[in-house]
């Protein structure tokens, strides 16, 4: 596998900005089936192995698999406080649940749940999310949190084909399109633009 050539920029990033615990955090916008957009906060949680496809964690009941189902192209959108950029990535959002064909990607999933925290776990036992809010009770833990993925626990991964790095520091301030060409023997392309 090559890196993707945004790869490395966006390596530099993580690293310049590892002290901030929110330089992980990310929107992710899709479509809505009314077609409005939709946008919601995430926590990158580093790359699928051998490949340039992040990976995030989501609940199989929360209306963006829903909306990935029907429309599976989403755009994540990541600033970097200390560094002052932001990457733009276009791509498809791939759900990846307890029955999905994959082994590669079921075994990933299950081990992204080993890797979770207790208060991360305990998130996929919370009642429907969007719904009429429930009874305290309904948040209580369980007495022990399952060593295997809930079954609404669900691996969630980008697969950028587009990226817009942006670059605020500098005079002039830098901006690059990384784009895939499925036709081009599916290379990267480059090119440095006006911000
Ligand atoms: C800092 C922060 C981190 C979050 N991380 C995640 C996450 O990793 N995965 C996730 O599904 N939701 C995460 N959420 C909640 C989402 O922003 C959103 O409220 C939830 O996923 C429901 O979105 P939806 O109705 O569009 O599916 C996070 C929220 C915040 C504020």
């Amino acid at each position: 596998m090559t890196l993707a050539p945004w790869r490395s920029p966006l390596a530099h990033a993580l690293h310049r900005n590892r002290s901030l615990v929110y330089a992980r955090y990310l929107q992710l916008a899709t479509l809505g089936s009314d077609q409005r957009p939709a946008n919601r906060t995430i926590v990158f949680r580093g790359f699928l192995e051998e490949t340039n496809t992040l990976k995030f964690v989501t609940d199989q009941r929360s209306e963006k698999v829903n909306q990935i189902a029907v429309n599976s192209w989403g755009e994540a959108c990541w600033y970097f406080p200390k560094t002052r950029e932001q990457f733009r990535l276009g791509g498809e959002l791939k759900v990846v649940g307890e029955n999905h064909p994959d082994a590669t990607l079921t075994k990933a999933r299950r081990l992204i749940w080993q890797d979770l925290s207790d208060k991360g776990r305990l998130q996929f036992y919370w009642p429907d999310p969007g719904q009429p809010q429930a009874e305290t009770a309904a948040f209580d833990p369980p007495e022990n949190l399952a060593e295997t993925p809930l079954t609404n626990f669900c691996l969630l991964l980008l697969e950028p084909e587009r990226v817009d790095h942006l670059e605020l520091r500098g005079d002039p301030q830098s901006r690059s399109l990384y784009q895939w060409d499925r036709d081009r023997a599916h290379n990267w392309s480059v090119l440095e633009v006006n911000p």
